[in-house]
């Protein structure tokens, strides 16, 4: 698939390295793309192309939004008209609290709504915000397959997100609605919190399983 990639920081180089050694076609949307720093990322995507944030959306079937929660107006801005386009939001609304990071919003509503209600005409889904790079880097290795949830309310491009998912080696499972978005980021910020508070190892993961011969 065509996927672009809004953002070539630390989740967006992990995401594009991946899924281009998975077969997909990367396109890198950054601010400026004229700058000799990106450059590695998108070597190291594939040979991705680095373009304008408007280019690289108008171009694929999906848009992975990676930019710090505070950047998502200017990057939907930048993006423009996103009907037909999967909008795959990574985000985690993060802020500096008295005690560190907290979530700068949540329990009746989320920043995956929030991303759904400024990216014009985009089927929103929240996924992959859940757990840090290392494990979207390489989910092998675990005893069962790292999970990964997905929550959108476009029920017919659900299964290709699953599979973008799938394809970067998580259990993708389906939780439901975009609203769902409002249990998966505290979730996101629980593994925060146990690797950086509890100090357990940064490639941690979560895994939901079935009884056996379920
Ligand atoms: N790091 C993790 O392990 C992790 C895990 C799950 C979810 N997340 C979430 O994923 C998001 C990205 O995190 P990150 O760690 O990848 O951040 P990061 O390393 O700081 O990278 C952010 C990227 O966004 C770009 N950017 C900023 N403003 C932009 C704009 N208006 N248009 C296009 N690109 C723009 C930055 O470009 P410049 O360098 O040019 O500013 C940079 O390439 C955050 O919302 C975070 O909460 C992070």
């Amino acid at each position: 698939m065509q996927i672009a990639i809004i953002g070539a920081g630390n989740v967006g180089g992990t995401l594009g390295k991946a899924w281009a050694r998975a077969g997909h076609s990367i396109i890198y949307g950054v601010p400026d793309p004229a700058q000799a720093k990106y450059r590695p990322t998108a070597e190291a995507a594939g040979g991705a192309r680095l373009t304008t944030v408007a280019e690289a959306a108008q171009q694929a079937e999906a848009v992975v939004l990676a930019v710090p929660f505070d950047k998502v107006d200017a990057a939907l801005a930048a993006a423009g008209n996103l009907s037909g386009r999967i909008l795959i939001d990574v985000t985690n609304p993060l802020r500096m609290g008295a005690s560190g990071l907290e979530l700068a919003l949540g329990f009746n509503r989320s920043g995956g709504e929030y991303v759904a209600r400024h990216a014009s005409g985009a089927a929103v889904f929240k996924t992959l915000n859940q757990v840090g790079i290392a494990v979207m880097a390489d989910a092998a290795g675990y005893a069962a397959p790292p999970l990964m949830f997905v929550a959108g309310d476009d029920a017919s491009r659900k299964p290709k997100v699953m599979g973008l998912v799938s394809d970067l080696g998580f259990k993708a499972m389906d939780a439901g609605p975009l609203s769902i978005s409002r249990l998966l980021e505290p979730f996101a910020m629980l593994w925060i919190h146990m690797v950086l508070n509890q100090k357990e190892p940064s490639d941690s993961a979560f895994a939901f399983l079935a009884r056996e011969g379920r």
